[in-house]
């Protein structure tokens, strides 16, 4: 069967990979959920090391993939089905949920989540567990929100990061985001947009990323302000986690 190029894309990521190879061997037992299980490999790592999995996928297509790649383990069950909406049989020690984006706006990580959490056994783990997300001042050119790959799209930066939120997958999260960050600029020049850069915990000690296909940084158009080395500008910044890339706003103004 072939597999779609998105799929060989996250498959030929080994930084990602190996990231959550080491924790899901780590922490692997009892009742897991693989949600968003792709072409199922996150699943076919804990199959060994666990009683149950279920492993759930909304896209046709992929789940064909799935299906083929996790038939010989016979304690796997493939739900092909939205993971926001699913329920479950029995609750689970372990829920890997790899649905990420940069600051999870994209995709359906924090709705998922935030549905399924009920199901997660009191001493359970979230794998990964959560993500700090930070942002600088940049120098671009740019009229779309675009992913950074590569030395693509050229930038300046004009601030240092600011880490804005840090999320624990364990804790019921708000979507939508509404912020005024401060935001001391460190070059003299024009600030004309801003990157978003998400960290991901795969525990709370592992930290991983940004990497090409686990949340590369997200660099986004604002208003454009003159500025100098010591100013301090306020960065209004507006999206839904979940909602996708249209909900996110962002504009600058002067500290008065
Ligand atoms: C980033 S890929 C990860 C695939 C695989 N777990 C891996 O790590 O290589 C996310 C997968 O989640 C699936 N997905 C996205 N939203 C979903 C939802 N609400 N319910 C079930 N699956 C979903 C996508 O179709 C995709 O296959």
């Amino acid at each position: 069967m072939k597999i779609t190029s998105y799929q060989q894309n996250l498959l030929s990521d080994t930084e990602r990979l190996t990231a959550f190879y080491e924790v899901i061997r780590e922490k692997s037992k009892g009742v897991i959920y693989d949600l968003g299980t792709g072409s199922g490999v996150l699943g076919s790592w804990a199959a060994p090391l666990s009683r149950r999995v279920y492993a759930v996928e909304k896209d046709p297509v992929t789940a064909k993939i799935a299906r083929k790649n996790l038939s010989k383990f016979k304690n796997v069950s493939l739900m092909v089905n939205n993971a926001k909406t699913i329920s479950f049989p029995e609750k689970a020690d372990v829920i890997i949920c790899e649905m990420m984006d940069t600051a999870l706006i994209d995709e359906d990580q924090v709705p998922v989540l935030n549905s399924v959490r009920k199901y997660l056994k009191k001493d359970g783990n979230i794998i990964p567990c959560g993500v700090f997300n930070g942002v600088e001042a940049l120098d671009v050119n740019i009229a779309h929100p675009c992913y950074h790959e590569g030395k693509s799209p050229q930038h300046r930066l004009m601030s240092e990061l600011i880490i804005y939120d840090k999320i624990n997958f364990k804790e019921h999260i708000n979507p939508e985001i509404d912020y005024s960050i401060t935001v001391p600029i460190n070059n003299n020049g024009t600030v004309s947009g801003i990157k978003l850069t998400t960290f991901t915990l795969l525990t709370p000690n592992f930290i991983c990323g940004p990497t090409p296909m686990l949340n590369p940084p997200l660099l986004v158009p604002t208003n454009q302000l003159n500025v100098e080395k010591g100013d301090e500008i306020i960065l209004k910044l507006n999206y839904s986690m979940g909602g996708g890339l249209d909900t996110l706003r962002a504009s600058i103004k002067t500290f008065s």
